[in-house]
């Protein structure tokens, strides 16, 4: 076998871990998304992992829904945050270990991490996951999004966040890199 021949079947059986410090080497990622979408932006982006990585999915859901209007949404949420008042989710059951990727994506609401999607993360043990973050926006870009994910996540092994606006195809450019950035694919 030529030196060409013997390289390229190296690459091809994942020899490229030096690209991958925060994962290695590993022929598919076993990938989670936990999610919480309101009107369907993040689950979009959600099922672009899926797309790309065959991820299982888990929604988070609060136990007494939103309204389902967006303006009266926007006033609850605001007067929730100010008030400090937690609404409930509904439990599912999620085992970190089953999983060697952990994808968080929020819509972002008034400039922060969803306050269902913060519930759920502050019930969970995610020390020394390694987690990639994500936002859905309305205009407003990154925010407070990361920032707060950092909070949440001091113990987790965070790679890149990524940004979109409103909601991405199945097959986004944009998802494939971020994934791709990440040494997930
Ligand atoms: C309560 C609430 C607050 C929001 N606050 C912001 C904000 O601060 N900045 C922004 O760019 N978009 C904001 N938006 C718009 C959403 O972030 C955006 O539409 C997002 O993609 C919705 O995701 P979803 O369809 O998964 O719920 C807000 C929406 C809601 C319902």
């Amino acid at each position: 076998m030529t030196n060409r021949r013997m390289f390229l079947g190296f690459m091809a059986l994942g020899g490229v871990s030096w690209l991958r410090p925060a994962l290695g080497a590993a022929a598919r990622r076993r990938v989670a998304v936990i999610y919480f979408s309101k009107t369907g932006h993040t689950r979009s982006l959600a099922e672009s992992v899926r797309h790309f990585t065959g991820a299982d999915l888990y929604q988070v859901e609060t136990k007494k829904p939103y309204p389902a209007d967006y303006t009266p949404t926007t006033k609850i949420v605001k007067e929730e945050m100010e008030k400090g008042i937690v609404r409930e989710i509904k439990p599912f059951a999620f085992d970190p270990s089953r999983y060697d990727v952990i994808v968080l994506a929020t819509p972002t609401w008034w400039h922060h991490v969803s306050a269902p999607l913060q519930t759920w993360i502050r019930g969970q043990k995610l020390d020394g996951r390694f987690v990639l973050t994500a936002n859905t926006h309305g205009g407003g870009g990154l925010m407070h999004t990361r920032e707060d994910f950092e909070k949440l996540l001091a113990g987790s092994r965070l790679g890149t966040h990524l940004t979109v606006f409103g909601a991405v195809s199945e097959t986004s450019s944009e998802v494939q890199s971020w994934l791709k950035t990440n040494g997930v694919i």
